[in-house]
């Protein structure tokens, strides 16, 4: 266990904090503690009444249809446009001048509210321009873009026009586009000149150029949002601006309903093997399971409250609760591009005090960053329009929630903590806030219509007060359908371990009263900053150097981003100097190259040069051991090393060159 788990598990038994839904919330909650009952007496009527919520085509024959497990068809015969229910419903219904997108640009006063209306108009346009551009129902569209209401936008004409997106983060470098974009043969990327990071104009362009010169002859046109109007080099036929392709087209496009399991995006996420792991979601499930837990969890009132999600859309946050479920259920949300000191550590709660953002969803890393600033930060803004706090991507520990109910929240505002993951689609297990009386790092139960549970190595279900696995015993609707192109690596990885559960890859705990407490993941996936990475892709990165022979990646337990990458590396004999010693400067190279291979939100936080890894006697490397190291504990037990004398050796370079900021 890391120290992060076993301090998760000391709070559990110490904690018994309680804070109960204020009394207004309680009385006028979009749900209410019946649905748990309702849900489970039938679970696929609850399904059918939160699809009710949005605009068919045809209705469904059928709710579920789980004849073919895993393979999951959800409102088998309805036939739905998720773009049509994001957009053109609410202006059909007279709310065409209500703000989706209040948008704010990191340059100060940079900014731009989009109604529906606009949306409207600009979907319909852009759809038609793709089609202009050979885009069809099922091609797939890459979009590579800043946090600008173009990326929305984009999403959603891709998914009007049936022709699944996969938006890949504007951080991942040019090979990591490139490598997601063979994999699902995206035909067009769509990007921009730039965007604005920490002050200053980022540029996005040259990276896709990198990348379509590396997938050969698939990519047919790039289309180019002006964003920072940065110098670019233009492919004429290839490239197009937006504002060329875009503003010149029609705003009347007639929509297609599509099959409720036509495929409606690819969101490539880190496994524990190298190769990133394509998930598909689809149209009908995934947005009746988005809207209903956006409107149920954040207990959203869309005539009155401003909604604020500060994910990247790069991630799936940013597809189910900035795009998707916020939009189908007409929320008014602001969209914030940049970084939250920019161009002062007061930026975020500026936004809030000036939109009077009430829902506010964050990452604990996020949480944590902001307590290390200071209380006097936020303190200086009036964040009193604020009702309801969000936290999702790693477990929240028990200080950092606390800090966040009282100085956002005005000690009032209850925290919902969301599990959920890429591959679920929809927040699973979260506190109702209308219903739960939230104790500090827990996210207490699943949600109705969810059947959670946490099971020993048999797939026995633990007793309270016991941890396990967590798996899920019935299909949801928004789940993942299958890994793009590989139902075999989908079997295999969430379905093969238990006859009939999903094996969701996290530790869980369930306390006395049976709430569910997260304790991270049990596999080689890493969390930084709640972003998924996998060491063997990092570990795959440093190898392609032409100096290192071997590498192991661990995550450490890090006090602000919950865990930090570090990498343990063997050295090419012919990398060393005449000494035997590494080069000064190789630390730093090795940490560039990691970052131009896979972005830099994988560069390690520490490289350690040393002569041998430990491994058992088959050869697999035993990280557990070079945790130890990295968290400086006390190392365990070494006796299935194949040669135990090795973990001397390397703590011996415990104070050799390595690189920390
Ligand atoms: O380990 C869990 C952690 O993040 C993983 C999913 O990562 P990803 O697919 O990138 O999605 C992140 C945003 C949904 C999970 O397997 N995780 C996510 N939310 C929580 C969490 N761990 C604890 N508490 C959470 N609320």
């Amino acid at each position: 266990m890391t120290e992060q788990k076993t301090d998760a598990l000391a709070n559990l038994s110490t904690e018994d904090r309680r804070f109960e839904p204020p009394a207004d919330l309680a009385a006028d909650a979009n749900v209410k503690a019946e649905a748990y009952d309702r849900a489970a007496s039938d679970r696929e009527a609850f399904w059918a009444e939160a699809a009710e919520r949005l605009d068919w085509g045809r209705t469904w024959d059928q709710v579920l249809d789980w004849s073919d497990a895993p393979f999951a068809k959800w409102f088998v015969g309805g036939t739905i446009n998720a773009s049509v229910n994001c957009v053109d419903r609410h202006v059909e219904a007279g709310r065409g001048d209500k703000v989706a997108i209040h948008w704010v640009g990191e340059p100060e006063d940079d900014s731009r509210d989009l109604t529906y209306a606009d949306l409207l108009d600009q979907v319909s346009r852009a759809a038609n321009a793709l089609t202009e551009l050979g885009v069809k129902k099922g091609d797939r569209v890459a979009i590579y873009m800043p946090m600008i209401p173009e990326v929305a936008v984009a999403m959603l004409a891709c998914a009007r026009l049936g022709a699944p997106h996969t938006v890949v983060f504007g951080g991942f470098s040019a090979d990591a586009l490139a490598s997601r974009v063979t994999d699902c043969e995206a035909k067009v990327i769509i990007t921009a000149d730039g965007g604005y990071r920490r002050g200053a104009p980022s540029a996005l362009k040259p990276a896709v150029d990198e990348a379509v010169a590396k997938t050969g002859d698939l990519v047919e046109h790039v289309v180019v949002v002006r964003r920072t109007g940065q110098d670019v080099e233009w492919d004429e036929g290839r490239d197009k601006w937006w504002h060329d392709v875009v503003d010149t087209a029609s705003p009347d496009h007639e929509p297609e309903m599509h099959d409720s399991e036509h495929p409606l995006y690819v969101m490539y996420t880190s496994g524990t093997t190298g190769k990133p792991k394509g998930i598909l979601h689809t149209t009908g499930g995934y947005l009746t399971g988005t809207s209903w837990t956006h409107w149920a969890v954040f207990d959203l009132k869309p005539e009155t409250d401003v909604y604020w999600c500060t994910a990247d859309v790069g991630w799936v946050t940013g597809h189910s609760y900035m795009v998707y479920g916020p939009l189908a259920n007409g929320t008014t949300q602001v969209m914030y591009e940049g970084t939250p000191d920019s161009p002062h550590k007061g930026r975020w709660w500026e936004i809030v005090e000036k939109y009077g953002v009430t829902i506010f969803y964050t990452a604990p890393t996020a949480i944590r960053t902001f307590m290390k600033w200071g209380d006097d930060i936020p303190a200086k803004f009036d964040l009193s329009s604020i009702r309801l706090l969000g936290s999702v991507g790693e477990p929240i520990n028990p200080e950092a929630y606390v800090w966040y109910r009282e100085n956002i929240g005005a000690s009032t505002a209850p925290v919902v903590d969301t599990w959920w993951q890429t591959e679920t689609g929809q927040i699973l297990i979260s506190p109702l806030p209308g219903v739960t009386a939230g104790k500090p790092g827990s996210a207490m139960k699943a949600l109705p219509g969810i059947e959670v549970d946490v099971v020993n190595d048999e797939a026995e279900s633990v007793p309270n007060g016991s941890g396990g696995y967590l798996v899920l015993r019935e299909p949801w609707p928004a789940m993942l359908r299958t890994l793009w192109g590989d139902d075999q690596r989908f079997k295999d990885t969430y379905w093969s371990r238990w006859e009939g559960l999903y094996f969701a890859g996290d530790g869980a705990k369930k306390d006395e009263d049976g709430d569910i407490w997260l304790l991270g993941r049990v596999d080689d996936v890493m969390n930084v900053s709640g972003h998924r990475l996998s060491t063997t892709e990092i570990e795959s990165a440093l190898v392609s150097h032409p100096k290192v022979a071997e590498a192991a990646v661990v995550g450490a337990a890090d006090e602000m981003t919950g865990q930090a990458v570090c990498a343990f590396v063997i050295l090419r004999e012919s990398a060393l100097g005449d000494d035997g010693a590494a080069p000064e400067d190789l630390i730093e190279e090795l940490r560039k190259h990691v970052q131009k291979e896979i972005g830099a939100i994988a560069k390690p936080r520490q490289i350690m040069i040393v002569p041998e890894l430990p491994k058992t006697r088959s050869g697999k490397i035993m990280r557990r051991l070079l945790k130890d190291v990295a968290e400086h504990r006390e190392v365990g037990d070494v006796t299935t090393l194949a040669d135990s004398t090795v973990m001397d050796l390397i703590k011996g370079k415990e104070g050799a060159p390595s690189s920390e900021d």
